[in-house]
């Protein structure tokens, strides 16, 4: 509390992860880790800010992200900075900044961490989130769009999800895009009446949004709409038809969505999202766990080369909230099998040494020295469900023994200190 008698509290929407909601997050950053070694993927760290045109000129100044969601904030020097939203761009301004064009390519790069977006929180939608990404950068072949989708749906599955869908479209070339967009635009002006009032903005900003609108009037215009597939080049056509190929061969299941746009500006070609498939029963929409695509322009938009590339990232939280509906607990932290308990000022010193001692040797151990009652302590050993309990008092250090309790039968026994890690050896 200050003076004044206020309590601090954290800022609407930022976050507090205490130890076990970590869990989750140390399980499924230990599963990306894993993960990454396997399919070589590097890890990377980038800033938390950023120059904010960095995202109006890669994200895209009318999506939602940028144009609604950012976090701005000016220097004393006067520069635009953004709280990252996302990371995409962000690793394609490292790439050619940390000179990674002279690497061997595709490089192949990764990250988990906080990301920041001005919404008004809800489930599944946070001002402070945590992504895990994977970018592949200067690759073009199809095989490394199944590659990476691979990635995530064995990430999933490595955390034990169930019914996990993916879905799946192209949106093919900005120039293919065009032509699409004016017929699309011609459509959706003929039934503006039963479009949503986000939607009537976007059918000048970003009509293509439009399509994958939640608003239940929205996605009945959608149906009707003339379709993004029946505009692709040949060669496009082809690059997807190869990706699918590819997905048919690793038996990884997925559903073709042609109203699957995706929020951000740069994505070309193959676009995907990973979802829970909650079938018929429960018609609530689905939460997007993971969601990415190739993003073949960005490179030329940011860095004035072209760098064909790929990449997606999943939503750690709700990852989370998907794993909890399901019952999927992340693995319980290092039991001890041993509580290590003092009474006494001298027995406190040593059992500090022989605590280390303990440790060193690997057994697992834990005591509390902040406690001074045995009854305390033996009480947290009986919580923890420890095997054995080792007492040291005042006549235990001056005989040089311990007093060893077995927590399950209940008994105990006083030995010499030099063979208590024999004994307990042999026991444990
Ligand atoms: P995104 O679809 O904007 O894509 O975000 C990816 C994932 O982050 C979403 O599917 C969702 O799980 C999670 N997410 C987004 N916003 C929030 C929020 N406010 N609260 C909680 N979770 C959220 C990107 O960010 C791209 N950078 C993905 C990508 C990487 N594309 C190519 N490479």
């Amino acid at each position: 509390m200050t003076k004044s008698g206020d309590v601090f509290r954290r800022p609407k929407g930022m976050k507090d992860i205490l130890p076990r909601e970590l869990s989750y997050f140390n399980r499924i950053e230990r599963v990306c880790q894993r993960l990454a070694k396997d399919y070589r993927f590097q890890k990377v760290a980038f800033p938390i800010l950023e120059e904010a045109r960095l995202f109006q000129k890669g994200t895209g100044l009318y999506t939602d992200v940028v144009e609604k969601q950012m976090f701005l904030l000016r220097t004393k020097g006067g520069q635009s900075l953004a709280l990252r939203p996302e990371g995409t761009p962000s690793v394609v301004r490292l790439y050619f900044q940390e000179g990674l064009k002279s690497w061997f390519q595709p490089v192949q790069l990764w990250y988990f961490g906080p990301f920041f977006r001005y919404e008004s929180p809800q489930a599944g939608r946070y001002r402070e989130f945590y992504q895990l990404g994977f970018e592949i950068l200067n690759g073009e072949s199809s095989a490394l769009d199944a590659y990476l989708i691979q990635l995530f749906y064995n990430l999933l599955k490595a955390l034990r999800l169930k019914n996990i869908m993916l879905e799946i479209n192209s949106l093919g070339l900005p120039e293919e895009r065009q032509e699409y967009q004016k017929d699309l635009v011609c459509y959706l002006k003929n039934h503006s009446r039963q479009l949503c009032p986000t939607c009537h903005t976007r059918l000048t900003n970003n009509p293509l949004r439009i399509l994958d609108c939640r608003e239940e009037s929205c996605r009945g215009v959608a149906r009707g709409a003339p379709q993004l597939i029946d505009y692709l080049s040949k060669e496009c056509h082809n690059h997807f038809k190869e990706v699918l190929e590819f997905l048919d061969d690793l038996e990884i299941p997925y559903r073709l969505n042609p109203y699957l746009v995706r929020g951000l500006d740069y994505y070309t070609r193959t676009v995907f999202e990973f979802v829970i498939d909650k079938g018929e029963a429960d018609s609530s929409p689905s939460q997007t766990l993971i969601g990415g695509g190739r993003y073949d322009r960005l490179a030329e938009l940011i860095g004035g080369e072209r760098v064909p590339a790929l990449g997606g990232a999943g939503g750690v939280e709700r990852i989370i909230e998907a794993m909890k509906e399901q019952g999927i607990k992340p693995s319980s932290p290092r039991k001890p099998d041993i509580f290590l308990a003092q009474l006494g000022w001298q027995a406190k010193r040593e059992a500090l040494r022989f605590f280390e001692e303990l440790r060193k040797k690997g057994f697992k151990v834990t005591a509390n020295f902040g406690k001074d009652s045995l009854r305390a302590q033996l009480k947290r050993a009986n919580q923890l469900g420890v095997k054995y309990t080792l007492i040291m008092g005042a006549e235990e250090v001056r005989r040089q023994r311990v007093t060893v309790k077995d927590m399950r039968r209940g008994t105990q026994k006083t030995i010499e200190r030099k063979k208590v890690l024999q004994f307990l050896k042999r026991k444990l």
